[in-house]
């Protein structure tokens, strides 16, 4: 039975049937285990055929036990954006953990340097001022943050361009008292496309980046790490060698968008949404028992609404309030009842798991397990 949180099941005794998913109360995130584990092992398979070290973002699961998998199958350690998850990570036993988000303020300087003492940790950011903060907390605790600069090499959001600036950073950081220069990072989120448009991005991206670190070099600023990647261009990542490690994430699960970028297939999307049909009093409408609490009112450019109805991909799920999902039906829809349940593919699964305590772990619909999201709502 479940190890998980407790349910209205969880009153069931190990000589009780095993439960199946269709016995789950709903809203639920319901996880096929044999499509999790084969998505993790194959990323791993490929980032080891290439030599290139893997990192996932544990921002898409926020779940230990989903990390132990993946380092089990050969992550050199976990990524995080907040200082939250790698706190929750570090409980659950994880060594060695990245945040690859800027860390400012005292009382986040306060928990960065006992975390740093616990695991080996590297912190990420863009700025002097940043650098000064860690700096100075380092020294005062007498412990040494490992640090990556991000560079911005076509995402735009965080990031130093290439140039003077950025060697300045880096030569800044390599000066810090209490902190250690250990190269660069990079965010590849912007890379889509047809294979041979990913591949071309990818071989001008490794030579930006390596013509970066050569300079770096030159000025006696060696990178160890070159951090990088992301899940819609995932298997084109060896077209740059130049990045030494890859950061991952939502390849675990998959979801709309992926598949909308043609980076996933429905059957590699390892995560549903169940609902239930609540009421069927408005002509060709059904509603179901989740709205924007459930699914969130992220978009994705290459469809309509807010999933995919794996039943019936016709419904289109166009409007939603805080817990009614308003589902118009499909010319070949067929009947849907209330108390009926369907499954739903989210848009954005990262923020899909966000808004869960559990997820209900499945092997061919037979409940395996449940784990607690323990990293929900970590967003400090
Ligand atoms: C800094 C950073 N690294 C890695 C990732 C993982 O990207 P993806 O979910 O596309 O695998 C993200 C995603 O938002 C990110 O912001």
């Amino acid at each position: 039975m479940p190890s998980g949180p407790a349910t209205d099941r969880s009153t069931k005794t190990l000589t009780e049937p095993a439960m199946h998913i269709s016995e789950i109360d709903t809203p639920a995130l319901v996880v096929d285990l044999d499509v999790l584990e084969a998505n993790i092992y194959r990323a791993q398979a490929y980032f080891d055929r290439h030599g290139i070290r893997f990192r996932p973002h544990m921002k898409t699961h926020k779940c230990p036990q989903i990390g132990r998998i993946q380092v089990t199958a050969g992550a050199v350690g976990l990524t995080c954006a907040k200082l939250g998850e790698a706190e929750v990570m570090a409980d659950a036993g994880f060594e060695d953990l990245m945040v690859a988000y800027p860390i400012l303020g005292e009382s986040k300087l306060a928990r960065l340097v006992r975390l740093v003492d616990r695991v080996r940790f590297t912190s990420v950011f863009d700025s002097p001022e940043v650098a000064e903060g860690l700096s100075r907390a380092a020294e005062s605790a007498g412990v040494r943050i490992r640090c990556l600069v991000e560079v911005d090499t076509g995402m735009k959001r965080c990031g130093v361009a290439p140039g003077p600036q950025l060697y300045d950073l880096c030569r800044r950081v390599a000066d810090s008292p209490g902190l250690e220069f250990a190269g660069l990072m990079t965010y590849q989120g912007w890379i889509a496309g047809t294979e041979a448009e990913k591949e071309a991005a990818w071989r001008s991206e490794d030579s930006r980046v390596a013509e970066t670190v050569g300079h770096l070099n030159d000025l006696g600023l060696a990178c160890e790490v070159v951090s990088g990647g992301s899940s819609p261009s995932l298997y084109s990542s060896h077209f740059a060698p130049s990045i030494t490690e890859n950061r991952c994430g939502t390849y675990i699960f998959n979801d709309r968008n992926m598949a909308g970028a043609e980076a996933a297939s429905w059957d590699d999307c390892a995560l549903r949404i169940a609902v239930t049909v609540v009421s069927d009093a408005v002509p060709d409408q059904i509603v179901v028992d989740g709205g924007s609490k459930t699914f969130t009112s992220d978009s994705t450019a290459a469809w309509p609404g807010f999933g995919r109805f794996v039943e019936d991909p016709s419904l289109l799920l166009h409007k939603m309030n805080e817990e009614h999902g308003y589902v118009r039906l499909g010319s070949e829809s067929p009947r849907h009842r209330i108390g009926d349940r369907l499954h739903v593919i989210p848009n954005h699964v990262c923020v899909t798991v966000n808004m869960q305590d559990e997820l209900w772990v499945h092997r061919g619909g037979e409940v395996v397990d449940c784990w607690p999201v323990a990293a929900r709502g970590k967003l400090r």
